[in-house]
């Protein structure tokens, strides 16, 4: 197979300003503990949400969440792995959904819509997925931008409030590590392990492997009700 690397298509490690973890990961990780995300639902969400709902309940089966899905290609395999489940695959970008390609199941779905507002309105209606999958969220690895890390995120409640079992998959160790540490300051335990992807289940995962770099997953079980913060 001719690699990404051969094709001349090299692909740059993260490169960041930050020599580790963000100095004030801890502080804004406490504050977005102790306050409410108040930022406007979008219509197209809501619209996305209420597919979803009557989606799972025609189902009626446990449910996984593939958010920042790209193409889709995780929430394929998740529905192939998990033939027992409803899978729902959430990334906001029209143009990366439409380049879905694999042979439909019935068992798996796609939907545009803003992990902002999906998450929030699932935790409001009480649907939980048995598993979440975070598959190489954007790393923001600019030290300015902390906030708009999934862990540094005023969305980082609406997170744990959701539950399961959580699988993050990033390229970036800082991004794996402060995510744990964000995670303990929220009194959860979580795991990062690095891994080979054996297959690659996503179009960001092939294209790292492919360059070498090492891949990086944080393992953990929310707990259904999030303990206080320490
Ligand atoms: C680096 S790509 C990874 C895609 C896929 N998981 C993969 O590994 O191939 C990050 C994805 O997150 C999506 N995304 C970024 N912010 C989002 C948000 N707030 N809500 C939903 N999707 C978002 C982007 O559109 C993009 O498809």
């Amino acid at each position: 197979m001719t690699t990404a690397l051969e094709k001349g298509n090299s692909v740059r490690a993260v490169s960041s300003n930050q020599p580790g973890l963000h100095q004030k990961l801890e502080a804004t990780v406490r504050k977005h503990l102790q306050s409410h995300f108040q930022k406007p639902l979008t219509p197209h969400s809501k619209e996305a949400f209420k597919q979803a709902r009557q989606w799972l309940q025609l189902l009626d089966r446990p449910f996984i969440l593939d958010s920042f899905c790209g193409t889709g290609e995780s929430t394929h395999w998740l529905a192939t792995q998990h033939p027992g489940h409803a899978v729902i695959g959430v990334d906001k970008s029209a143009v990366r959904l439409t380049r879905h390609q694999f042979p439909h199941r019935d068992n798996y779905l796609l939907l545009r819509s803003d992990t902002d507002d999906f998450w929030r309105l699932l935790v409001e209606a009480g649907i939980r997925p048995d598993k979440h999958c975070i598959f190489y969220p954007n790393p923001w690895p600019k030290s300015e931008h902390l906030k708009r890390r999934c862990h540094g995120s005023p969305l980082f409640p609406s997170l744990l409030a959701l539950g399961g079992v959580l699988e993050l998959r990033t390229n970036w160790l800082i991004y794996a590590e402060e995510f744990c540490t964000a995670l303990g300051v929220a009194n959860i335990n979580a795991q990062v392990t690095e891994f080979s992807a054996n297959p690659p289940v996503t179009a960001f995962e092939r294209k790292y492997s492919e360059a070498g770099q090492s891949l990086w997953r944080l393992h953990c079980e929310l707990p259904s009700t999030p303990p206080a913060p320490l």
